[in-house]
């Protein structure tokens, strides 16, 4: 493929580089990521810049490398949180037995392990060592632990390493680590053509002009949801409730911080939409007359009477086939995860439910990482570890798209679009 339409193509990738004898190869793997169309700026720790000097990558990239985490760039920014935020991957190759340590438990000593700390963007690692490091147990378990968290590894591979002797530590190949990263955008474009919309956040139910009854929900998973959804090639529109994140740019957001506002901004984008996914708190209560003055304190108990809120998701599900869109809800229980959940995709008529526990020692309100699990109306489909919130969201799209799919055809013809508006234009560059 060519690399002007290649995965690749445009994407903004920054490489680690670390103190291994394999660092030379790092200098083949940027090579083979811009010939397939990448932007590649790379970052090396101390020791490899003992290896390869940062003038051999500036010169091949045209970038200027970090080899600090001191570095400021050239607007004075903190250069490694800039190319963080900026990637659309992070690899880190060669990674050594120290740097997976270091990542394992979160250190930011150095320019790689504070990138790929920073960056919510997806991180491949691929480790390089002598045998004996490799399988000593530390190592073993501080890999158990990065693949726990989302990372990526590009297993090392058996050959002569630089010690003379052979075994299992051999950085693998630049065109293997290469083709690792391909296939991490090779699903991007797979929701072109479908109009998404999903919401976010809580909803803040006032009790008078100044106070309201909320909740802590912070909007993380749906702004993930929706971002991951624009970058694989949807139209997003996100309804957008009390968040403590920005909406990703991109997309086209209604914010709505009631639940009544919530139920009309849904009732408005929802009916031709292809996917709707309820990732948003909504408050199933709220007070039954707000007051129009702030309530003073006078000494006595104040009443706040509450009635029950739309039940918008239930709504939604009766809404006629032809406009009705596929329909992905959420369930935060504090216990029978699975029985809640299912009894709530059945009775509301859902067709995906996304199950989380709350309540317990780990609290996923707020948190940037969850651990989920996906129902069906035939039980539970997934059995996911704990991952950062933007990797929850790509797996839940490679969930949903394969079962759009096989609900409504391959490109969701079999529904009739009566509803369908255009689509607003491109969804835009991920950052
Ligand atoms: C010649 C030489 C080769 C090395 N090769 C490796 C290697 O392949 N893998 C590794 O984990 N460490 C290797 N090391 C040790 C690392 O450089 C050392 O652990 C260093 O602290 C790593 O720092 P960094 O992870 O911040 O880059 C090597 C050291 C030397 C002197």
């Amino acid at each position: 493929m060519s690399p002007e339409r290649g995965p690749l193509a445009g994407r903004r990738i920054v490489v680690g580089v670390t103190g291994s004898i394999a660092a030379y190869k790092a200098v083949l793997l940027v090579r083979r990521l811009m010939e397939r169309g990448a932007t590649v700026d790379v970052a090396l720790t101390r020791s490899a810049a003992a290896f390869v000097t940062p003038l051999t990558f500036a010169s091949l990239t045209h970038r200027p490398v970090v080899s600090d985490v001191l570095d400021l760039d050239a607007e004075q920014q903190i250069a490694h949180i800039e190319l963080a935020e900026a990637a659309d991957a992070v690899v880190v190759a060669p990674a050594t037995a120290n740097v997976l340590a270091e990542l394992a438990i979160g250190m930011a000593s150095s320019s790689v392990t504070a990138i790929a700390c920073a960056s919510r963007a997806p991180v491949v690692v691929a480790p390089a060592m002598d045998a004996g490091m490799w399988t000593n147990p530390a190592t073993q378990r501080n890999v158990a632990t990065l693949r726990e968290f989302g990372y990526l590894l590009v297993e090392p591979e058996v050959g002569s390493l630089a010690s003379g002797l052979t075994g299992i530590g051999r950085l693998a190949e630049p065109g293997t680590i290469a083709d690792t990263v391909e296939r991490l955008f090779e699903r991007a474009g797979d929701l072109e053509g479908l109009r998404v919309v999903v919401s976010a956040g809580g909803t803040r139910e006032p009790i008078d002009p100044v106070r309201f009854i909320g909740n802590r929900s912070s909007g993380k998973m749906g702004t993930a949801i929706a971002e991951a959804a624009r970058d694989r090639g949807a139209t997003v529109t996100l309804i957008a409730g009390a968040m403590s994140v920005n909406p990703p740019p991109g997309v086209s957001v209604v914010n709505a911080t009631t639940a009544q506002a919530m139920r009309q901004a849904v009732m408005r984008e929802a009916p031709g939409a292809d996917i709707l996914v309820m990732a948003a708190a909504v408050a199933d209560f709220a007070p039954k007359q707000a007051s129009g003055r702030k309530i003073k304190r006078d000494g006595a108990e104040l009443q706040v009477e509450l009635v029950p809120n739309p039940d918008i998701i239930a709504e939604v599900a009766e809404m006629p086939t032809d406009i009705r869109p596929f329909l992905i809800g959420f369930a935060a229980e504090s216990q029978d995860l699975e029985a809640n959940a299912i009894g709530k995709l059945r009775d509301k008529g859902l067709d995906l439910i996304v199950g989380n526990v709350v309540g317990g020692p780990f609290d996923a309100i707020g948190s940037d990482e969850n651990k989920v699990t996906v129902f069906g109306s035939e039980g539970a489909l997934t059995d996911w570890p704990m991952l950062p919130k933007r990797q929850i969201a790509e797996r839940l799209w490679d969930l949903i798209a394969d079962r759009y799919r096989s609900a409504r055809g391959p490109d969701g013809a079999q529904k009739e679009k009566a509803g369908r508006r255009p689509r607003a234009g491109s969804a835009g560059s991920r950052r």
